[in-house]
């Protein structure tokens, strides 16, 4: 049930202490990756809200995004998109900056990849300020699909990232396991 596999997964995140500065915890995903059972459960529930979508493709955020998001993308039989960070990406690009607490941040994604009739479902390991997060749904509303949900691991609820993003979800469900 539910229950369970909350318990399986909360188990096998480790909290990380002043990581990687000074009053951050850090929430550390290894030893979940390194269980097969654990990194099981969480696809078949990541694949289960692709299919409750309808989505027909998934974007993972680099880089721990790129992890739990491929193997989603397979269980669902959808096929998978990395939004990376600039400049790693070797052809036509979709660029989007955010804002972050000292300075900026740029992903991009292949243009060619999303398309107008694409329902996306964004997948990522933590939500926390919702920067990241927005900015990838800008990409694929940018790029003329449409964004079927956004699905992470873990939310960090008191970084307030749902209310940010409501207006870029638009509707469309975000789903914390
Ligand atoms: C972390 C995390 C999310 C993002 C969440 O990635 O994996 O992608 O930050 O933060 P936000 O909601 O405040 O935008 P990070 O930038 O550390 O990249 P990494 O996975 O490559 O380490």
């Amino acid at each position: 049930g539910t229950t369970g596999i909350t318990e399986l997964l909360l188990s096998r995140i480790r909290d990380v202490a002043d990581y990687p500065e000074p009053g951050v915890v850090f929430k550390d995903i290894t030893p979940l990756l390194a269980d097969p059972a654990a990194f099981t459960a969480l696809t078949d529930a990541l694949a289960e809200v692709a299919e409750h979508t309808g989505a027909t493709k998934v974007v993972g955020l680099e880089a721990r995004g790129f992890i739990l998001g491929a193997p989603v993308a397979l269980r669902a039989g959808l096929g998978f998109i990395p939004v990376r960070k600039a400049g790693k990406l070797p052809g036509a690009t979709l660029s989007q900056a955010y804002e972050l607490e000292y300075g900026s941040a740029e992903i991009e994604v292949h243009a060619e990849d999303l398309a107008a009739g694409d329902r996306v479902l964004v997948v990522d390991d933590v939500l926390a300020t919702g920067g990241t997060a927005e900015a990838s749904l800008e990409l694929i509303r940018r790029a003329g699909a449409r964004v079927a949900g956004l699905a992470v691991l873990m939310e960090l609820g008191f970084l307030g990232g749902r209310a940010r993003l409501e207006p870029a979800l638009a509707g469309a469900p975000l789903r914390a396991l």
